[in-house]
């Protein structure tokens, strides 16, 4: 099968497309053909080598984890699944499988059907992005009807699946993004845009049941001030002197630091396939590039010149 593949850490450039062996299902998993496959900055910062302290995937890794496509086999004890009915998931990168590939096979755990309301370009964008918006909106902040939220990164792929499911839920939002995407995030719900190049939210004269950090901008001290006394600050970027903020959170206030990392699972995909189907979630897709493209994509992301969903269309 044809994957976009490397085999040392560095930058883009050591990403090349190849001929690899088509992985086979085991007990419990299902063989995906994959049509369609999206971006996340993990994929670069774990091709870079960033990550290497959290995992290395196994050698030749295939980038990517999101994907979309249609089953193509099953292994042992697999229920609830068919040959031929589309589905859509996460790879877990460390054991040398990605997602820009014309196969996947992964746990059954890992996958959820694509409802036939959803294009697999949407179903594709969802699981890691909006998945931690997900989570970090439900299970970790538990956010409520009339509740105030702050979210950062709004213009971007967490952030914005972040802005419109904490509209759906009735939270009064204030987004924080880049100049170009002020009237975007407002469109998507946000009741207050803050222009970070032009303003600084920290200044701000508003307190906030919730920071969601999905820009991981910023840092638990910098946050705290505007953070209602029994307020949570959300990063997503997990690092040393988080852990020790959220020690300092929890022993000093009744305000909690969290730093989060995303735990994918069936539930809550099929959250996700619900939530896009009625319309809630419409993932903000940049573009869409074949799979000779996805180095230059990379590039382009970790550069910064990119933010929101880039698709791959595998199937080419
Ligand atoms: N821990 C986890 O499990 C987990 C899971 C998912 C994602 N993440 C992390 O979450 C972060 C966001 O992911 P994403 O997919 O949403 O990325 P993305 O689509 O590239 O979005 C980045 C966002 O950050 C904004 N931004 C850029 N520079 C900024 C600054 N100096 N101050 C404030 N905002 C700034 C951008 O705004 P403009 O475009 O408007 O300029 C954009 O809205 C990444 O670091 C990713 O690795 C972590």
């Amino acid at each position: 099968m044809r994957a976009v593949a490397y085999d040392s850490f560095g930058d883009a450039s050591v990403l090349t497309v190849r001929e690899l062996p088509v992985p086979r299902p085991g007990r419990g998993e299902v063989q995906v053909r994959v049509t369609m496959a999206s971006l996340n900055p993990v994929d670069f910062k774990l091709r870079s080598g960033i990550l290497r302290m959290v995992g290395r995937p196994r050698r030749p890794a295939i980038t990517g984890k999101d994907f979309a496509g249609v089953i193509t086999a099953l292994g042992a004890d697999v229920q609830g699944y068919a040959v031929g009915q589309r589905v859509f998931g996460s790879v877990d990168p460390m054991g040398g499988q990605g997602s820009c590939a014309q196969f996947v096979a992964l746990a059954t755990d890992l996958i959820a059907a694509t409802p036939d309301a959803l294009s697999d370009e949407v179903a594709a964008s969802l699981p890691v992005a909006a998945g931690s918006a997900l989570q970090c909106l439900t299970d970790v902040a538990g956010l409520g009807k009339d509740q105030t939220i702050l979210i950062t990164g709004a213009s971007g792929a967490v952030g914005s699946a972040a802005v419109q499911i904490a509209r759906s839920i009735g939270a009064h939002i204030t987004g924080v993004c880049g100049t170009a995407n002020t009237d975007y995030v407002g469109s998507i719900g946000a009741e207050r845009v803050i222009d970070y190049q032009t303003d600084n939210w920290p200044k701000i004269d508003q307190q906030f049941d919730v920071i969601l950090d999905a820009a991981a901008a910023a840092s638990f001290f910098i946050a705290r001030p505007r953070l209602l006394p029994t307020g949570i600050y959300i990063n997503t970027m997990p690092r040393p002197e988080l852990f020790w903020s959220a020690m300092v959170a929890r022993l000093s206030s009744r305000q909690r630091c969290v730093p989060f990392l995303l735990k994918t699972n069936g539930a809550l995909l099929r959250q996700l396939a619900q939530l896009a189907a009625d319309g809630v979630i419409v993932p903000h897709i940049r573009e869409t590039v074949g799979l000779a493209q996805v180095a230059a994509a990379q590039q382009r992301m970790q550069g910064g010149k990119t933010h929101g969903k880039v698709c791959v269309r595998v199937d080419d």
